[in-house]
């Protein structure tokens, strides 16, 4: 609420006071970047790379007050005159205070890694883990353009998605198709967007549906103007067939934004659930009339709920089951209980794991608890009435993409757990999760290219889709 006045008083400024300009321009500059921030405030006792001085360390895991961000929010807001640490309640904004927060913890978690270097597998060694050792096997090595989504076939083949647009069928040995399958629908490959998701129907056995997620739209001028969609066809002797449409926006819904595509695929109870990400739009994932910052719920083929939350709600998109997201990049069904999870990109700080209930708000970009990517910070607001809390989130981020819960038989100790690629972190993460909550997080694997996506295979073993080297690898048990 408080964020929406601000933003309509600013405009109303802009608007009707132009004359205001000159006294704008003495106005305080740009917000200062957290690092600055840091440098002028902190660095004199807490050292310059937060590695202590008069004050301590920030960055060794060593909390005198416990370390929660609750706990350094107070510390830096109220300080300990006594022992020499200055409160900045009157010094520094709220926001600000919350980026050095996030800063803090940055620096932390990349001095930690130092400290204890997470695992990097090589093809040549076993690598061990807290409940199981794996040895890494290369799938297919070469031949991928940035694959974006694995699909398991019943009958033994996988499905894999290129970004720039292509579908490729891969035999159970890994061996690809050489062409891409032809007639699959044209995607608008812009920025972060492309052929991204790739699902098979669970009765694809007896139906043959095969359902994509890709940025679909048109050029003008070569200008491109999208946004994602959902179809489903069939694959005949590698070729795109029955082609049907389940969602497809409105044209005014497209946008030249190269972000925040989402996309996703997963199905419960005759349902498919799929994500249209936010597309920069920023406060548009509030907003029920349009389709950006939302995860829908569709039925298979196509059709709106008529349970679905938003049906009665006037000029809202009917297909919408929660809002309030920016770019989530994983979706994933819990096997106990069909619980669906979600994963997504925080801006810098504040990627989430979320357990997405019909209707609910996530709150992008009310709260959040990220800052802006340059360091300035965006808002104190981490939590509010109205909208849900992330079940976890990382700060740094980890840029989250690639969901799957475990459920072979190979890894018997990881049943159950839930796996997260990344792609900037460079990781597979393992979350063990109790009534809901994260009860144990471990890093699997890092530093071997960007994870995209992450599969548990019918044959037990886990599947890792990278990039950069474009490539898919397996994890197999080595005891
Ligand atoms: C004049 C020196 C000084 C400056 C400037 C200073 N600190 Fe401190 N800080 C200290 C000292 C000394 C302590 C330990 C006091 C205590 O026991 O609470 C401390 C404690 C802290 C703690 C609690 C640490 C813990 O173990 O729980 C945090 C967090 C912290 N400072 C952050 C900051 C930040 C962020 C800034 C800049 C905005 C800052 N400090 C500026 C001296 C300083």
């Amino acid at each position: 609420m408080h964020t929406r006045l601000l933003i309509l008083w600013g405009r109303t400024l802009a608007v009707l006071v132009p004359c205001l300009a000159a006294a704008q321009e003495a106005a305080p500059s740009a917000p200062a970047k957290v690092e600055q921030v840091y440098a002028q405030h902190c660095a004199a006792c807490h050292g310059d790379h937060l590695d202590g001085g008069l004050g301590g360390s920030l960055i060794d895991g060593d909390w005198q007050r416990g370390g929660t961000d609750t706990a350094i929010a107070r510390a830096i807001a109220g300080g300990n005159p006594d022992m020499g640490m200055p409160a900045f309640l009157g010094t520094l904004s709220p926001d600000q205070r919350r980026a050095l927060v996030i800063y803090i913890r940055e620096q932390e978690a990349l001095a930690a890694q130092k400290r204890t270097p997470p695992p990097v597998p090589s093809p040549e060694s076993i690598t061990h883990t807290q409940h199981h050792d794996y040895r890494i096997q290369t799938v297919v090595a070469d031949g991928l353009q940035t694959p974006w989504s694995l699909a398991f076939l019943p009958d033994g083949r996988n499905l894999v998605t290129e970004r720039a647009g292509g579908l490729r069928v891969m035999a159970a040995d890994g061996a690809l198709q050489p062409d891409p399958v032809r007639g699959t629908p044209e995607v608008v490959a812009h920025g972060q967007g492309g052929m991204l998701a790739v699902a098979a129907h669970p009765a694809f056995a007896t139906n043959g549906w095969i359902y994509l997620g890709f940025s679909e739209g048109w050029r003008v001028a070569g200008r491109p103007f999208c946004i994602t969609a959902i179809a489903r066809g069939r694959i005949l002797d590698n070729q795109w067939v029955d082609h049907q449409w389940i969602y497809r926006a409105e044209r005014r819904f497209h946008t030249g934004a190269g972000v925040h595509f989402g996309t996703r695929i997963v199905f419960r109870d005759g349902d498919i659930f799929f994500v249209v990400g936010e597309r920069g739009g920023g406060m548009e994932a509030q907003d029920l009339t349009r389709p950006n910052g939302k995860i829908f719920r569709l039925r298979d083929d196509g059709r709106v709920p008529e349970d679905n939350p938003f049906v009665g709600t006037p000029g809202a998109v009917p297909g919408i089951w929660s809002y309030g997201h920016r770019n989530p990049q994983g979706l994933a069904l819990a096997p106990r209980n069909g619980d669906l999870y979600a994963t997504e990109h925080g801006p810098r700080g504040g990627d989430e794991l979320n357990l997405i209930k019909r209707g609910g708000n996530y709150g992008w970009p009310v709260i959040t608890y990220g800052m802006n990517y340059d360091g300035t910070p965006m808002t104190a607001l981490t939590a509010m009435g109205g909208m849900e809390q992330p079940v976890a989130y990382w700060t740094p981020s980890i840029a989250a993409c690639g969901l799957a819960f475990y459920t072979g038989d190979r890894f018997t100790k990881w049943n159950g757990d839930l796996f997260t690629g990344s792609l900037k972190a460079q990781e597979l993460r393992r979350l063990r999760l109790i009534d809901r909550q994260v009860v144990e997080q471990e890093i699997i694997l890092k530093n071997i290219g960007r994870v995209r996506d992450v599969v548990c295979g019918p044959d037990g073993y886990l599947y890792v889709v990278l990039n950069e080297p474009d490539r898919i690898v397996r994890l197999v048990p080595a005891e």
